[in-house]
């Protein structure tokens, strides 16, 4: 039907005839010219039908987003009318025939950035029309085939495991699917793959790969959904530094590949502790150029309690942030900043505004700054390198929440001040704890999942001491987000069950769920470890998106709904009943 891509009409076509198809994106009436911009996924390319051409009347009864085809001829324009941004900027095509391929009816949206997120849902396929969509989606296939290149490369094989399984348990509710064939018994989607690739591995299978949706349902928000798309990866005979070494390796070649951005070599690494006590983050933003800096040793010998108690207490901590030029800030900013801090758990605030940086104390602008003597705050400056014009923020208490709340405090006063510098910018966290406690259920859960391996290998020592256990997990981060998540695995079947009383898992609820597992760990398994990349978070990335909805042909929504289809729905009652169920209303 058509020659060529509306998008690619160069100037090296001119004088030539072309056949194109597309739809219309503009049309203008100018003083008996028409012209029309026709959009196909490679551009979009100036169309004049001239009043005495045969194409004239049925131009006029165009409308946006009418399908044609269109015959004409490729001609120069006038250099003062070359419009560089564009590829077809230099020519347009002189319409000899416009054939109208299928009518449209009026558009339910703008189709541009106006448009809200319900109605672009609601009409998908028209959303998708987009420029900014199409290029998003397309990006995400060249990222899938570089993907598949680097590992095939890397002597990777490609292997599917089942939708249809039993719940695997990454810390979400299941998706679950009732049985018709066995009453009262059910299927769960796989929230990841995690236990067929390592039972791959014991197969033999050495080097597993798979793109593969994975299904939680868990509270959404921007950077989740409940079916998302990991890049699911295995290796046999590994220790932990050949899964980063090789994963590395994969997202600087991906990259490359996809958008020819150069990632550093190597990535930093960090471990847990050191990146909440720096960043006040597992997932720091290496972009903005701040740091959390611990000042308990300056504050432990004054009057005021708020610090100096923190600053003598095992577990807690006074960290220090500066914000260069803070000074400036209202006092009006400040408290928005003391609520924001509130926000996640911090009881108050200290500011120091520093207007002389050589007059010491006098020189400082504070609700605290008399409660500190010049020792103390010359230990301060020293410690923050603080400058005239600075202003230092400090959190005192328990360690763990004056971390989160200053690391939140970091990313929010950085982004608010502009200091986040352009580019890529990974960073591997590692040596994560094993479990965490969970104050609800009164018991441990596991950091990662209960199949990664502590970085001691002893069970009994495990089982005395888990509070203080490391694990041989690990996250890799790129500016501020979680892009992916793995650890070397526990591949003996005593630590396993260690674990899983650890977590309060009792012997005959791990055989019930997990009892396959168990019983294959008994037959050689070999060492064996991997990471999972959201790949959905790192399209949204590469194409500049804040949320992967963007990145996700037809997403759910935040309340995971499906507006294009309207799913979930109601079925009839027979089929509900096959499946041995019965829908209770919502008041029963
Ligand atoms: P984890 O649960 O950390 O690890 O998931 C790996 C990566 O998947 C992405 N991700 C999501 N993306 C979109 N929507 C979601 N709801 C969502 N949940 C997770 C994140 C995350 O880093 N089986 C382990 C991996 C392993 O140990 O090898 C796992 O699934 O980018
Ligand atoms: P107060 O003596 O409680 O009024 O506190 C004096 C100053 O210390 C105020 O500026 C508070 O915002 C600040 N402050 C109180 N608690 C903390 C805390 N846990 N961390 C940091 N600053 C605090």
């Amino acid at each position: 039907m058509r020659t060529h891509l509306c998008g690619e009409v160069n100037e090296q076509l001119a004088d030539q005839s072309v056949q194109l198809c597309g739809w219309v994106h503009r049309r203008r009436d100018l003083g008996g010219l028409i012209f029309i911009g026709l959009r196909d996924h490679a551009g979009v390319v100036q169309v004049v039908v001239e009043p005495d051409s045969a194409a004239f009347s049925g131009a006029e009864a165009l409308r946006n987003e009418y399908c044609v085809r269109v015959s004409g001829q490729v001609r120069m324009r006038p250099e003062s009318q070359w419009n560089e941004s564009m590829a077809t900027g230099k020519i347009e095509v002189v319409a000899e025939n416009v054939e109208l391929l299928n009518a449209s009816a009026p558009m339910p949206l703008l189709m541009t950035d106006e448009d809200g997120e319900e109605v672009r849902l609601k009409y998908r396929y028209l959303d998708l029309r987009r420029p900014r969509m199409q290029r998003n989606l397309r990006t995400r296939a060249r990222m899938y085939r570089a993907i598949r290149k680097s590992l095939d490369a890397k002597g990777f094989t490609e292997f599917d495991t089942p939708i249809l399984t039993k719940a695997t348990p990454e810390g979400a509710r299941d998706y679950l699917v009732p049985s018709r064939i066995y009453a009262g018994q059910y299927f769960a989607l796989p929230q990841s793959p995690q236990l067929f690739k390592q039972l791959l591995m014991m197969s033999g299978m050495d080097r597993y790969y798979q793109i593969a949706r994975c299904f939680r349902d868990e509270d959404l928000r921007a950077d989740r959904q409940p079916e998302f798309t990991q890049l699911d990866i295995e290796m046999a005979f590994v220790e932990e530094r050949d899964v980063l070494d090789l994963a590395e390796s994969m997202i600087r070649e991906v990259f490359k590949d996809t958008l020819n951005a150069d990632l550093p070599d190597p990535f930093p690494r960090v471990t847990w502790k050191d990146a909440m006590d720096r960043y006040g983050s597992d997932k720091p933003d290496l972009r903005i150029p701040m740091h959390l800096v611990s000042v308990d040793e300056h504050v432990a010998h004054i009057e005021f309690r708020v610090f100096s108690g923190p600053a003598n207490e095992d577990g807690s901590r006074v960290a220090a942030l500066r914000v260069p030029g803070g000074a400036e800030l209202s006092r009006k900013q400040l408290d928005v900043y003391s609520e924001y801090a509130g926000r996640y758990g911090a009881r108050g605030l200290a500011w120091i505004k520093v207007n002389d940086a050589a007059a010491g104390l006098e020189g400082l602008q504070s609700p605290v700054a008399k409660f500190l003597d010049e020792k103390a705050w010359q230990g301060l400056a020293a410690a923050t390198e603080v400058e005239t014009g600075d202003l230092l923020f400090f959190g005192a208490g328990e360690w763990l929440t004056v971390s989160t709340f200053m690391g939140q405090l970091l990313v929010k006063v950085g982004r608010d001040r502009g200091l986040a510098r352009e580019g890529w910018q990974p960073l591997w966290v590692n040596e994560f704890p094993m479990f965490e406690w969970d104050e609800e259920s009164g018991r441990h859960m596991a950091m990662h999942h209960p199949f990664t391996a502590p970085a001691q290998g002893d069970p009994e020592a495990l089982l005395s001491n888990p509070g203080d256990a490391l694990s041989k997990g690990y996250d890799l981060v790129l500016n501020g987000a979680e892009i992916g998540g793995g650890s070397v695995r526990i591949h003996n079947p005593e630590m396993q069950q260690a674990v899983f009383r650890l977590l309060g898992i009792g012997e005959e609820e791990a055989q019930q769920k997990f009892g396959f597992l168990l019983e294959a760990l008994k037959y050689g398994c070999p060492p064996h470890g991997g990471i999972a990349f959201g790949l959905d978070r790192i399209a949204a990335l590469m194409s500049g998106e804040e949320s992967i909805r963007d990145v996700i042909a037809f997403p759910k929504t935040t309340t995971a709904q499906c507006l294009l289809t309207s799913a979930p729905s109601p079925v009839p009652e027979e089929q509900v009943a096959e499946l041995h169920i019965r829908n209770i209303s919502k008041e029963d």
